[in-house]
């Protein structure tokens, strides 16, 4: 059986002072659970900080919020799936929302940056969702498969069992609006069968979090909703205890 994954994106907060502190007040609060996975999205400059600080607790992962598509070179700003993987991140987000709807980032580079971070031996976590626009047109799920066909369409299909994926519906992203529990049942069994499609055999080991305004109140319902099989967590993951307490639901 898929362990849950608990999954905290820090988005732009906790720099490494913060993030120090956090993850020492984090640790000494939550003892380790080997039944499941859970994963620190901290900005890149405080990557390594978040890295050291967790000590080698082997129940405590670490992942970077964004890679270029290319492993080096004139790209200023940018960070790479090698270099990521030398500041000790496991994981790469891929298409996070607010990459391609603040950013601009096209579908056709979020394939290549799962490619780049399968390359550079980092695990991608592709972000699918649809706008508020589509889900009232109708086309949320041409919307979501489309995502994801396209953000996949350079992996093997080894590197597709390998990796996760994270629905996250851009009106539910920061708004305080959670699908409700049937909403995202329905999208996630669409990407389930789409994945098992694809690998054509069970795509079983490949776990589809959900994420939009999850808190310590409704994690419970969330993870116990058939096809969610983890939680990424924007607002609620930076705050101490609400986290320790969705990561113990
Ligand atoms: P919120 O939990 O703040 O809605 O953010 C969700 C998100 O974008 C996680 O990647």
């Amino acid at each position: 059986m898929r362990r849950p994954v608990l999954a905290a994106n820090w988005k732009m907060n906790n720099g490494p002072t913060a993030a120090r502190a956090f993850i020492a007040a984090f640790t000494a609060r939550w003892t380790p659970h080997d039944d499941r996975t859970v994963i620190f999205f901290p900005p890149a400059v405080a990557l390594t900080t978040v890295v050291h600080a967790l000590g080698g607790r082997r129940d405590l992962d670490v992942g970077v919020q964004n890679i270029w598509t290319e492993d080096k070179g004139a790209f200023t700003g940018e960070n790479s799936a090698p270099m990521s993987k030398d500041a000790g991140a496991r994981y790469a987000l891929v298409g996070h929302s607010e990459r391609r709807h603040v950013f601009g980032e096209t579908e056709a580079q979020t394939a290549q940056k799962c490619a780049a971070a399968v390359r550079g031996g980092i695990i991608p976590i592709l972000c699918v969702g649809e706008l508020l626009a589509q889900r009232e047109a109708g086309t949320t799920n041409d919307i979501v498969l489309r995502q994801l066909e396209v953000g996949l369409s350079e992996l093997s299909p080894d590197a597709i069992a390998s990796m996760a994926i994270a629905y996250e519906p851009v009106w539910a992203i920061g708004t305080g609006k959670t699908a409700t529990p049937s909403d995202a049942s329905t999208v996630h069994g669409a990407i389930r069968s789409a994945l098992d499609k694809r690998l054509g055999k069970s795509s079983g080991d490949v776990p589809i979090l959900y994420g939009g305004s999850v808190n310590a109140g409704n994690a419970k319902s969330l993870l116990s909703t058939p096809g969610i099989d983890g939680l990424l967590v924007g607002g609620a993951s930076l705050d101490v205890e609400g986290w320790a307490a969705i990561c113990d639901t």
